[in-house]
């Protein structure tokens, strides 16, 4: 019998084709809906970047205006989905538990009706109020309504701290979001994809991606790295306080990815959002201290692990960013969710195109002849 060859990761395994994004880590290169990466992020409203992926071209004026007001007038949530975050709050969870539980509930809303269109508009539209509404009831605040003349990001932020954002904090939010909105075959969008795949709803597809993007592994930790920085928190105590991380074996938040060999392009995309919006809101000395603690990390790793190749991941500059808007440590992954739930309903999409049910196999390694006693 040929023994089969065994993948434990699923490395290298090809399991659908797309239009949706490309990764190439050899040379850095991220291409989203046909457009690098870094022309496209800082570039459109994040309503325009999941029309991309819905449609494979991006809207004309009149087409994105009609998108956007259906986003708009999904916002709301279900007095249920309400009911639900008051009680998660009450209990402490944690916003990416409450997400998870407020984003099933969403199948209440009246125009959820099992139709996979207007159900990824809903997930798209709620997502934001679910994750404000959560965190302003677990400060003891109550929710804010949604603004529908606000776009999807500066109402996020409007939700989230009553004030209505700036340009720069809101073109800064816009940025993240496209720059997370798809990368691949990743955990959370296979997910989505698996179960879609059962002829399942649209919004059990997002649940269950939101379970695989909960993982550290995964959905991450950005976290570290920014406590990282603060705990430098000058510039001449880098490369002593770095070498003594690595001195000891541990790792250095923020660097290093498992496809990327050479500076994951979404950092590079981020910093520059970053450093923008620091310099409109006149505190460039944390993104000083942040640039000069990347350059003595990427320059270390090269002495500790050489030939590894090791570089600034999209953890870093996600945190400086997300901070420097406000965001606390516990909203990053959520609000990743946020952007990455247009690249999950659109392979969604992609995948109710190809009817195939996804079903691997697996290496039957238990004994095959036990017997009952009696
Ligand atoms: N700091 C120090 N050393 C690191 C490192 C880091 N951030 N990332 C990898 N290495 C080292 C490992 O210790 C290992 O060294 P060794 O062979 O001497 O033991 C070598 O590089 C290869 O590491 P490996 O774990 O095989 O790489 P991977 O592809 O599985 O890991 C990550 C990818 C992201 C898990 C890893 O780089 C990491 O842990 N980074 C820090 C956490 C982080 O930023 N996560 C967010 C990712 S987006």
């Amino acid at each position: 019998m040929l023994t089969p060859t065994i993948k434990p990761g699923l490395e290298g395994v090809v399991a659908a084709e797309t239009r949706l994004s490309h990764v190439d880590g050899q040379v850095g290169e991220l291409i989203i809906g046909g457009y690098p990466l870094e022309t496209l992020a800082p570039n459109v409203t994040f309503e325009a970047a999941v029309y991309l992926l819905w449609h494979d071209a991006l809207p004309d004026s009149a087409a994105l205006a009609e998108f956007r007001q259906a986003l708009a007038a999904r916002r709301e949530l279900p007095p249920a989905t309400l009911a639900l975050l008051r009680e998660a709050a009450a209990r402490k969870v944690t916003a990416m538990d409450a997400l998870r539980m407020a984003a099933a509930s969403l199948s209440l809303n009246t125009a959820t009706t099992g139709d996979p269109r207007q159900d990824a508009l809903t997930a798209v539209a709620s997502f934001p109020t679910i994750v404000a509404a959560f965190w302003r009831l677990r400060q003891g605040q109550e929710p804010i309504a949604p603004n529908p003349a606000l776009g999807h990001a500066a109402n996020y932020l409007a939700m989230l701290t009553g004030q209505r954002p700036s340009e720069a904090q809101a073109r800064g939010l816009e940025t993240y979001l496209n720059t997370v909105i798809d990368h691949g075959l990743n955990a959370s969008t296979f997910t989505a994809r698996v179960i879609i795949s059962t002829q399942s709803d649209m919004i059990s597809a997002v649940v269950g991606a939101l379970g695989a993007l909960k993982g550290p592994l995964h959905g991450g930790a950005p976290g570290p790295a920014l406590d990282m920085v603060f705990e430098i928190g000058q510039l001449e105590q880098a490369e002593a306080y770095l070498r003594d991380k690595l001195e000891r074996g541990e790792r250095l938040m923020g660097f290093g990815h498992r496809i990327y060999k050479v500076r994951d392009p979404r950092a590079e995309v981020l910093a520059a959002a970053a450093e923008q919006f620091y310099h409109a809101d006149g505190n460039m000395a944390l993104y000083r201290l942040a640039q000069g603690v990347e350059r003595a990390a990427v320059r270390l790793l090269a002495e500790y692990k050489p030939g590894r190749n090791l570089q600034t991941n999209v953890e870093f500059y996600t945190a400086l960013l997300l901070h420097g808007l406000g965001l606390p440590g516990e909203l990053f992954t959520p609000t990743f969710a946020i952007g990455r739930v247009g690249g999950w309903t659109a392979h969604c999409f992609e995948q109710q195109q190809t009817g195939r049910l996804i079903r691997p196999a697996a290496a039957y390694i238990g004994e095959r002849n036990r017997r009952l006693l009696n």
